[in-house]
């Protein structure tokens, strides 16, 4: 897969994809992931990536022309339709569709090449979400300054879920939301801490026993903190 993102703040980049599992992942070459600075694609003699709003009101807005141009470079043209199959281009806007593990799965399975917008200002020129953006997300009902640390989200969230990119298989498998239930307690040693002790199940040796607790703490955890993600047998929600 390889992921492209463009943000007028390339700095805020800079470690950020260099930790842990997207590491190893961009190292072992299952991902690619390009940082670009939307103003090396300006066009005029000062650099400009922002000008105000049209009909006044206050802060700026991204122009679209930089963001043409680095789609244009980056995909072989600006008209959506015409992006080669497994292309992606995705505005992060809190005005997006909420992204969730469902989401994340489905770019990682059928998505091959993935340009992020990081929105900043006030808003992006409406004229790159008409003719370049196919999905407008938001990682949640709140507002940040820019999609970059949505970005950050967004890639960290799919690089994970990416054939190899675990250490095991099964890891993803068990994470959070990926049945549909917060994950179970896990523990390691020591069995005992400060009088707080393992429960005996997880000492006892016997897998089917330790699946039927697990299961059941994720379910009393779900129940507990989440009860909107668990379904009847009607698909409707308990809470
Ligand atoms: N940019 C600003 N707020 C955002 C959000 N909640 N999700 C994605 N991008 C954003």
């Amino acid at each position: 897969m390889k992921i492209d993102v463009l943000t007028i703040f390339p700095e805020f980049f800079e470690q950020v994809f260099d930790f842990g599992i997207i590491r190893r992942a961009k190292l072992a070459g299952i991902v690619e992931i390009n940082v670009h600075d939307i103003r090396s694609y300006a066009v005029d003699k000062h650099k400009m990536v922002d000008d105000r709003p049209f009909g006044g009101g206050d802060g700026m807005v991204l122009k679209p022309e930089p963001i043409f141009a680095a789609i244009e470079n980056l995909t072989g043209t600006s008209d959506r339709d015409a992006y080669p199959s497994g292309t992606r281009v995705v505005m992060l806007t809190p005005q997006g569709k909420r992204f969730g593990q469902r989401i994340a799965a489905e770019l990682a399975d059928d998505i091959e090449h993935i340009v992020l917008i990081c929105g900043r200002y006030e808003g992006v020129d409406e004229r790159v979400n008409e003719a370049l953006v196919t999905d407008e997300i938001s990682i949640g009902d709140y507002v940040l300054s820019g999609g970059e640390p949505a970005a950050v989200v967004v890639v960290d969230s799919i690089v994970r879920l990416l054939p190899e990119a675990l250490g095991s298989d099964t890891s993803a498998e068990n994470d959070s939301f990926s049945d549909g239930l917060l994950d179970c307690p896990h523990y390691t040693r020591p069995a005992e801490f400060r009088g707080m002790n393992v429960p005996d199940v997880l000492l006892s040796g016997n897998h089917a026993e330790i699946e039927k607790w697990r299961f059941r703490k994720a379910l009393e955890k779900t129940r507990a903190i989440r009860p909107d993600l668990i379904k009847d047998e009607n698909g409707e929600c308990e809470q």
